[in-house]
């Protein structure tokens, strides 16, 4: 494997599990403030960002590569309000948007066509994330401000669970 490409992916572990840490950190917000769906909603989604940390590993071990695991950083963010976190998650997806577009860039310019067969699942994934994070914001915005209709959001948020994306299978 290109040793740019093997840098890259290998730092997308740490992204990924960077992105675990600031959805656990979103998770403990809500719970805090007493919304247990939406911090349901984050818990899972950290389970989700572990699972493409893991999907990344999976790539290099499968491509007789050895991971190299770094410090993950802390989660710095301060929210104030039910929207920041929302808005926080919305511009994290599109920063991870933009690290898997760079990767596929880098694979692409060295024609590793594999690299970018594996990225395209990733690159699907983004644009789900994207739209989920933004459909979030609309609700906020749509209803937040009325208690009853938080309250049945927040119940709706309750019921999504944890599901095991085919790629780790
Ligand atoms: Fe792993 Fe939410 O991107």
């Amino acid at each position: 494997m290109d040793a740019k490409i093997y840098d890259l992916i290998n730092d997308q572990i740490n992204k990924e599990l960077y992105s675990a840490y600031l959805y656990l950190s979103i998770a403990d917000y809500y719970a805090d403030a007493g919304l247990d769906g939406y911090a349901n909603f984050y818990q899972i989604q950290a389970q989700e960002e572990r699972d493409h940390a893991l999907i990344f590993r999976k790539y290099l071990l499968e491509n007789d590569e050895v991971p190299q695991l770094k410090a993950i950083d802390a989660p710095d963010k301060t929210f104030e309000g039910f929207m920041e976190p929302l808005q926080a998650a919305y511009e994290h997806e599109q920063y991870v948007t933009s690290l898997i577009d760079n990767i596929y860039k880098a694979a692409l310019e060295v024609n590793d066509y594999r690299a970018c067969q594996f990225l395209q699942w990733f690159i699907d994934e983004q644009m789900e994330e994207e739209d989920t994070a933004r459909d979030m914001i609309t609700k906020m915005e749509l209803f937040g401000d009325d208690r009853h209709s938080l309250y049945e959001l927040d119940a709706k948020l309750q019921g999504r669970t944890y599901q095991a994306p085919s790629k780790l299978a």
